[in-house]
């Protein structure tokens, strides 16, 4: 996996508020190239495996719930720089304190329910393009 590439979800909450083709639209318009992309619904069980780092959160049962309550888009992205850029085009993690115009800022419900995912580091954009993809899904 190179390193300019990210992962991303859309979160099933704006998922279900209609937002698919608007988040796309602004991951698009931002630079970023769709090199994989699927609808898919995460069990719990796969929602927990996704997020294990987050096991001793007090969150993490509301985590894997919401995560798992219905489809989300999972998608890898392409550009220079990606995972950096894009957690600026979707701003900080809770919505409240994410800058004007970012994807949470406009999408977000709220900090568990935030709209989309973005990788915080090169390794882990690896490990989570091939927790949803095989080398012959990515284009
Ligand atoms: P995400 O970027 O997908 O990575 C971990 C997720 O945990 C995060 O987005 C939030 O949706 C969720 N999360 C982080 N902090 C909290 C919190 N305090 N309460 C509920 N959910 C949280």
């Amino acid at each position: 996996m190179a390193t300019n590439r990210t992962f991303t979800m859309i979160k099933p909450g704006a998922v279900r508020n209609g937002h698919i083709g608007a988040i796309l639209e602004h991951i698009v318009a931002g630079g970023f190239k769709i090199v994989a992309m699927k609808y898919t619904k995460l069990s719990a069980e796969k929602a927990g495996e996704f997020y294990a780092v987050h096991k001793e959160r007090p969150f993490y049962g509301e985590l894997v719930d919401f995560m798992s309550s219905g489809p989300i888009v999972a998608a890898v992205l392409e550009k220079d720089n990606a995972v950096e850029d894009f957690r600026t085009l979707i701003g900080s993690t809770n919505p409240a304190e994410a800058a004007e115009g970012t994807v949470r800022a406009k999408y977000a419900t709220s900090i568990g329910e935030n709209a989309v995912h973005g990788s915080d580091s090169d390794e882990n954009a690896a490990i989570e393009s091939s927790f949803h993809f095989s080398g012959t899904e990515i284009y």
